[in-house]
């Protein structure tokens, strides 16, 4: 199946109180995995690369060849959406005329005049692709020089504006944050994600910040309105850990057991397993 834009699979989400799964990638074997874990489920699903793994990858041409060729090799049926995450102005518009058919324009870090007004450029170009745009109003916490902040409460009147420029589905702050979750987190906020929810009249949200939230909190915020959810830090650490395991028992000083083939191979089965586990939690299994 050819790359799909998210606009469709997360307006289905949000009418049917489950949310998509968006995992990031960072090379061949995440992509394999990622894709392997969403046929599996019968389920939609969202590959992103931010700004630094497409450059670690090789650029963003190389991501977006890289997941449309596995698509057909992989014989992938399930609709897949190919997201740039946290993107500036410029890399935005570089991945719609690469071919990525969802893009996360982040201005969240600019004045809020002027992230209005690169979000409506943003959109107006890749609406005219028929690629899907998330934007995203106040900004997410998380761990910046090694300080975790706590997680922002994004301002309703400014995600209705944001959400007035036409762009797909928003990401605002609910006390969310990247990376792992504090002791002292004191949970995400449901009075600011209802108001947000009403005042955007059914636009779909997106979580960020994914890895670590209880399920619980999690259900209640997809039946408030989440239709996307954003993880990353939880594949890393599921990939890291299946690996330590691997090289510890001294596997890779058994025969072959240094091939990168023998090697990687756990930690993307790891990988496999958590998508197909997060996509459970989301309901979006035997949604595709
Ligand atoms: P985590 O790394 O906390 O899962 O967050 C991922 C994310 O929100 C990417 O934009």
């Amino acid at each position: 199946m050819a790359l799909v834009s998210a606009k469709e699979m997360l307006e289905q989400a949000r009418k049917g109180k489950y949310a998509v799964g968006a995992f990031n990638t960072n090379n061949l074997e995440w992509t394999k995995a990622i894709l392997k874990g969403a046929q599996e489920s019968n389920s939609p699903v969202m590959i992103q690369t931010s700004m630094g793994a497409a450059k670690y990858m090789g650029g963003y041409q190389v991501c977006y060849d890289l997941v449309k060729d596995l698509i057909d090799s992989m014989g992938i049926t399930v609709p897949v959406a190919l997201h740039l995450d946290h993107g500036e102005y410029e890399d935005a518009l570089e991945c719609i005329k690469v071919g990525y058919t969802s893009v996360m324009f982040d201005g969240s870090h600019l004045p809020f005049e002027e992230n209005l007004e690169k979000a409506k450029e943003v959109v107006s170009f890749a609406h005219a692709n028929g690629v899907s745009v998330e934007c995203e109003v106040g900004s997410i916490g998380g761990e910046e020089d090694g300080i975790i902040g706590a997680g922002e409460l994004a301002d309703p009147k400014e995600c209705k504006l944001m959400s007035d420029t036409g762009i797909d589905f928003l990401a605002a702050g609910i006390g969310n944050i990247h990376g792992s979750y504090p002791e002292n987190w004191t949970g995400l906020s449901f009075d600011t994600l209802k108001e947000i929810a009403d005042i955007t009249e059914g636009k779909p949200l997106v979580l960020h910040g994914g890895s670590g939230i209880p399920l619980d909190q999690v259900q209640k915020a997809i039946s408030l309105g989440v239709s996307k959810i954003n993880v990353n830090t939880e594949c890393q650490e599921v990939f890291a850990a299946a690996t330590r395991k691997y090289i510890e028992e001294g596997k890779d000083l058994e025969g072959k057991g240094f091939d990168p083939r023998k090697l990687l191979a756990p930690g993307t089965e790891a990988v496999t397993n958590l998508v197909k586990e997060r996509i459970e939690w989301f309901g979006s299994n035997g949604k595709a």
